[in-house]
């Protein structure tokens, strides 16, 4: 079978579990940006980086090289990351003055975007690196360390994947018993408005065996919880073990055979890509959880048609129905933009009508931000600051709404519950409920990786408030202590 790590990598990763290696070590500060692929992809860089003798670190301050992960996908998202970069060229310099060198990177959607012009903007950096170029970051890293300036933001031609080190042990387990798994990265559907097919490339799907061997990884150092990542998650496609082109379903279907593996998630998905094969799991697969990310962006025909989503929203409504006949109780989650151009009150209320419609348990919601690059920043008809704060304002109410009653109706459920860190509180842990919701229990309900059955007593804001099913033999010993509400 084909393995995810050569042996190079075995090796190196060796050398990491066998503790820091003979040279001196230095530390790495990494700050992520953004989406759940980059949370991966940061943990992917420090494990790179790991087997070079690099150590984490929390305190920026002490760290030997600086890597910002960043997000380009609003203007709002990119222009934090140039004034982090302020602060931490004081910090350059304050370490240059106490003979200490500092090694600035950027890596992700921004340095994919921006190249050059990040140097341009911000000389302290000395290292720019797009995310399909991760596999050779310890080469990039050598280099600026020599002092050069380093710009890397090829698309890739060789697998990235293949090329990256596997997590070892100790780095999943101090990560938790939830973990992501890419499985696809890029885009080829080009929404008007959006630049991740520029910043993450053209759809790739990596093969089966290699992300069935990350999961047996990851089950073995702990991970009860796989949340596979794309961003269309839903386009992957690859031929499975029986010869044949499978979809994500099948997918799902054979990691829910990797012993360990009790829970399944996967975002995000596009309405476009739901096949039949997908929503069957979603009936016949228990591991699956009944939560589905599936962002529809907006509610009038004339808008989806100007962003290029390729679908009505009726039809929309009709893959909703076909799901929810699969699977009553799963919970919606979606995006959705206000103020695209050309956006009127009219088409805002079909926004207003469609999340009326679904009933979402989860979802975001965003001004538009027009893109460098992108169809949408060229079109007319702009929609001024001003109304997309107030239908912004409006769809958020609603949202918030939605969320909250569906929070109040599990109130007095029973739930499997993956115990999965301490709470915010003494005595506490957290897990998330099957609709991804936190779930504060008293300490005494279980052990961190364990699933326990609990009551739903109360829901907060943001978190529910559960007890143990006593006698259900999941839990410890029954024990009851409602938490306190978070801050
Ligand atoms: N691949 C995912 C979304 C990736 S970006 C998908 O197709 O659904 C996450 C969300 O950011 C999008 O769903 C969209 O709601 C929002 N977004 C993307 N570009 C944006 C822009 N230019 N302005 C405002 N919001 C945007
Ligand atoms: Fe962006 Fe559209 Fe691709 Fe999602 S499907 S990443 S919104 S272009
Ligand atoms: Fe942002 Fe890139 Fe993710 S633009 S949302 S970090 S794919």
């Amino acid at each position: 079978m084909e393995q995810n790590a050569t042996p190079e990598t075995i090796s190196r990763e060796a050398a990491h579990e066998a503790g820091p290696p003979r040279t001196v070590s230095r530390k790495v500060f990494v700050k992520t940006y953004g989406c759940q692929m980059n949370v991966y992809d940061s943990q992917r860089m420090a494990d790179a980086l790991a087997a070079e003798g690099y150590v984490p670190t929390e305190a920026m301050e002490e760290a030997d090289l600086v890597l910002l992960n960043t997000c380009h996908i609003r203007e709002k998202a990119a222009e934090k990351v140039y004034s982090e970069l302020g602060r931490i060229r004081q910090l350059k310099e304050a370490r240059a003055r106490q003979g200490r060198e500092t090694v600035i990177g950027v890596a992700g959607c921004v340095a994919q975007a921006e190249g050059h012009e990040i140097l341009r903007r911000a000389p302290a950096v000395d290292l720019v690196i797009g995310p399909q170029t991760y596999h050779r970051l310890p080469s990039v890293v050598a280099r600026a360390r020599r002092g050069q300036k380093v710009v890397e933001t090829d698309y890739a031609v060789e697998d990235k994947f293949e090329h990256l080190p596997a997590p070892g042990k100790r780095a999943v387990r101090s990560r938790g018993v939830t973990a992501f798994l890419t499985v696809q990265e890029g885009c080829d559907k080009f929404c008007t408005f959006c630049v991740v097919p520029y910043t993450r490339g053209a759809e790739v799907s990596r093969p089966v065996a290699q992300i069935v061997a990350e999961a047996e990884r990851l089950a073995a150092a702990g991970v009860r919880e796989l949340t596979l990542l794309g961003q269309n998650v839903n386009a992957w496609h690859g031929e499975g073990a029986d010869g044949r082109e499978w979809g994500l379903g099948e997918l799902l279907f054979r990691l829910a055979e990797v012993p360990g593996i009790e829970r399944l998630r996967y975002t995000t998905s596009h309405p476009r890509d739901m096949d039949d094969a997908l929503i069957a799991a979603h009936r016949d697969l228990p591991k699956l959880m009944p939560y589905l990310h599936l962002p529809v962006q907006a509610g009038s025909d004339r808008i989806l048609k100007a962003m290029n989503r390729r679908h009505t929203a009726e039809e929309y409504l009709r893959l909703i129905d076909r799901i929810r006949a699969a699977r009553p109780d799963i919970a919606m989650s979606g995006d959705f933009i206000v103020g695209f151009p050309g956006e009127t009150e009219e088409d805002f209320e079909q926004t207003m009508r469609i999340v009326r419609a679904v009933g979402y348990a989860q979802a975001f919601s965003f001004k538009y931000s027009a893109r460098p690059g992108t169809p949408g920043a060229e079109m007319e008809e702009q929609v001024p600051e001003a109304v997309k704060d107030a239908r912004l304002q409006r769809l958020q109410a609603l949202l918030s709404e939605q969320q909250q009653a569906f929070a109040q109706g599990l109130v007095g459920a029973t739930i499997d519950l993956l115990l999965e860190k301490p709470g915010r509180q003494a005595g506490q842990l957290v897990g998330r409920s099957p609709w991804l919701q936190p779930v504060v229990v008293d300490e005494k309900a279980g052990a961190i990786g364990d699933i326990v059955r609990v009551r739903v007593e109360r829901a907060g804001p943001n978190s529910l408030f559960a007890v143990p099913v006593p006698g259900s033999g999941l839990g410890r010993d029954g024990a009851s202590a409602l938490g306190e509400e978070h801050a």
